[in-house]
């Protein structure tokens, strides 16, 4: 596999543990990957403690051997959010497309930042974070430290486009999004949903995310 499109949040944690100690037993080499990330809070400079670029490089980046020159991310503080849109687009495009994306899923069924409602055909794009997953981000910032409202993500499109798809997900609180996706109707109310529409996808869940 040669480029990946990855997430940040809780779920990936264990999985990046798991890369990082394979890259030190030599069973895993990063050196001729390429990364895209799904998505990045607007506003967060790249240093920002809770960005998604410094989460990547904390979690992963910083301990394999991936070139900095190979990881490209969404802007945290673009020039312009079309054209910044636009340039990520262009630079999957370029690298031949995404070889294997990895998803975590929202409890309201997002996959990236593409809330319910978004189209099941957006690009790359600024989206809006809804009540339930600022509430849920929280847990990453501070006391009296404020989720940013918006970001720039993948859209469904994009994510659909990737040659294959591996989506993790884990407990109690997954259980309906998990049933939505896997189940219910493809409906943008459920954007993970639009998955059911890919030949090539792998979902991995425990017993308390398999609960409904
Ligand atoms: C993160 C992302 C989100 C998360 C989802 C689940 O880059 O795009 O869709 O995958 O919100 O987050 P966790 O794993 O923290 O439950």
């Amino acid at each position: 596999c040669r480029v990946l499109g990855l997430p940040t949040g809780s779920t990936p944690v264990a999985l990046y543990k798991e890369a990082i100690a394979g890259v030190r037993r030599g069973e895993l080499d990063f050196s001729a990957v390429h990364t895209f990330n799904l998505d990045e809070y607007l506003g967060l400079p790249p240093e920002h403690p809770q960005s998604y670029r410094r989460f990547m490089a904390e979690n992963l980046f910083n301990h394999v051997n991936i070139k900095a020159e190979n990881i490209d991310f969404l802007s945290g503080l673009p020039a312009g959010i079309a054209a910044e849109c636009a340039r990520y687009e262009k630079a999957i495009q370029a690298l031949g497309g995404i070889d294997l994306q990895i998803l975590g899923i929202g409890r309201d069924g997002h996959i990236g930042f593409n809330e319910p409602g978004t189209s099941l055909a957006s690009r790359t794009h600024e989206a809006t974070l809804t009540q339930e997953t600022i509430a849920d981000n929280q847990r990453f910032f501070g006391a009296g430290e404020e989720v940013p409202r918006w970001s720039l993500t993948m859209g469904v499109g994009t994510i659909l486009d990737a040659r294959e798809i591996l989506l993790l997900a884990t407990g109690a609180s997954k259980a309906e999004a998990v049933a939505a996706m896997i189940e219910g109707p493809v409906s943008s109310l459920c954007t993970a949903s639009a998955l059911q529409l890919h030949a090539k996808v792998t979902i991995i869940i425990d017993a308390a995310a398999a609960a409904r």
